[in-house]
């Protein structure tokens, strides 16, 4: 429910910020977008940001900044090495989560690089709630293996469930026996979960799990790069947790584990990451890694201004008004789709709504990247740019067949404080215009298959002359100007 409420409308998100500084957006033609799909490879991740309308890619290194932030990058303290930047936001991160040694690394994926090369051997088993792209590609890099342990009621698309985030605590107990405890290097939490729709966890489910990993000698790390979301959801659902403050509910979460790192470009809404260890012998086991990947100890790879910001970004993390406002817009935005009868993850959960492709596209087999088409076709109609988070993110199996993802995604992100409630609703009308004309959209084929990540790089085209069909529809529709 938004924190204001109007007299005779019915509730909507309300911003709580206004705007400063602006970027002009441009809106090409149908068929000028259908060129530069062409030329994109069928891939939404090759589009160039002038040929989009709206953005909805990612949350990632895409917030806007606060002027409270941007006026922390004039103070950067500029040293290679022991930057007063770098302590203030060590301090920062200390009083928010009570560890305090911390390693700077330029992104998240650098922590998972980092914490997968210190103590991922091959044949190990890391055990998760669900995975991360780039989470798993360094384990399984190191020839180690990755469990997913989410409960099954959190691969259920249409649901009312609070938290489909929470890991199944009996099969997690079950995994470390079978596997036994030395063959786990640790179990990672994910807080809202990213690859089943921004899914969070309760602070009862972290509690559990981190007891048995304790109980059997397990290492516990916390994936926070979407925590703010995941804080809002616990005040928000968990009865337990309504009356603490963010503050108390994110220090109660972290006194559950032994790393806590995090993608800066989502958690303190700037670009970069961390890890934090509470052990001193732990981190000195993985320091001499920074400086040999990253940049020296005191600034990981990261610019001092992104850090000076980002320290201000974590505090702003820790208040309501503001890890309230990408929630409600995407619940917003969920429940209007709903409404239209278009297949969405529900209940909305953070960094974007969630549109279940299976369902939405059921014709068009997952191996013909249903998801990865519907990105496109979104993009033709509309300008819109989503990300496709399903088969076409997988990897393939040894062997070389296709892995089949368990949910098949197309995500429009909300970046905080970036899009207006009008905005949203061009995108709503987008999708049920899409929705109403599904039968028009067709498959995608590789061209060329990059062997790892292949979602970033690789080339696409349709299967057949679908995309010529829709836009011609889609003009017919809307004429030849938008
Ligand atoms: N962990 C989670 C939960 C993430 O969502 C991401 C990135 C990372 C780790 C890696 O962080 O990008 O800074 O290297 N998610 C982005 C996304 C890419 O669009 O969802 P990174």
């Amino acid at each position: 429910m938004p924190k204001i409420t109007f007299y005779q409308h019915e509730p909507i998100p309300m911003e709580m910020h206004k705007v400063k500084i602006v970027q002009q957006l441009h809106l090409l033609p149908a068929q000028q977008r259908l060129e530069k799909m062409r030329e994109a490879g069928f891939n939404t991740f090759q589009l160039h940001n002038g040929d989009i309308f709206l953005d909805m890619l990612t949350d990632s290194g895409v917030n806007a900044m606060s002027d409270r932030m941007q006026s922390a990058m004039l103070v950067a303290d500029d040293a290679y090495a022991g930057s007063e930047t770098f302590f203030k936001m060590q301090r920062k991160l200390e009083e928010i989560f009570g560890i305090h040694y911390c390693l700077p690394a330029h992104q998240g994926r650098a922590c998972e690089n980092i914490l997968a090369t210190r103590f991922v051997k091959p044949g190990n088993c890391v055990i998760m709630n669900y995975h991360f792209t780039t989470a798993k590609a360094h384990i399984t890099r190191l020839g180690g293996r990755v469990e997913e342990l989410v409960k099954k009621e959190g691969l259920v698309s249409h649901s009312d469930l609070p938290f489909k985030g929470d890991i199944d605590l009996e099969a997690l107990e079950a995994c470390i026996l079978r596997e036994g405890p030395e063959n786990v290097p640790f179990v990672r939490l994910e807080a809202g979960t990213n690859l089943i729709g921004g899914q969070p966890i309760s602070c009862a489910n972290i509690e559990a799990a981190t007891e048995i990993c304790r109980k059997h000698g397990v290492m516990t790390v916390l994936d926070a790069s979407l925590l703010q979301d995941n804080l809002y959801f616990i005040k928000t659902r968990e009865p337990e947790m309504r009356d603490r403050t963010v503050r108390e509910i994110a220090r109660k979460i972290a006194d559950q584990f032994d790393i806590i790192y995090f993608s800066a470009r989502k958690f303190g809404f700037a670009r970069g990451g961390a890890i934090l260890v509470r052990d001193e012998a732990l981190f000195h086991s993985m320091e001499d890694l920074i400086p040999m990947f990253e940049g020296f100890l005191t600034y990981g790879g990261m610019s001092v201004k992104e850090m000076e910001a980002m320290t201000v970004g974590f505090d702003e993390s820790m208040d309501m008004d503001v890890i309230s406002q990408g929630p409600q817009f995407i619940d917003y935005c969920v429940r209007r789709l709903d409404e239209y009868g278009i297949p969405v993850i529900t209940p909305g959960g953070g960094l974007g709504a969630h549109i279940d492709v299976k369902e939405f596209l059921p014709d068009v087999p997952q191996e013909q990247y249903s998801a990865g088409a519907l990105a496109c076709a979104l993009y033709i109609c509309g300008g819109i740019r989503g990300m496709e988070r399903g088969t076409l993110s997988e990897e393939r199996e040894p062997d070389g067949t296709e892995r089949i993802a368990s949910m098949e995604l197309l995500r429009l992100a909300f970046p905080r404080r970036v899009f207006t409630l009008s905005q949203t609703e061009y995108v709503i009308d987008r999708v049920k215009w899409l929705y109403d004309h599904r039968n028009l959209v067709g498959g995608l084929r590789f061209v060329h298959e990059p062997a790892t990540l292949r979602f970033f790089t690789g080339v696409l085209e349709p299967v057949s002359d679908w995309p010529e069909k829709l836009a011609a529809a889609y003009r017919a529709d809307f004429g030849d100007e938008q």
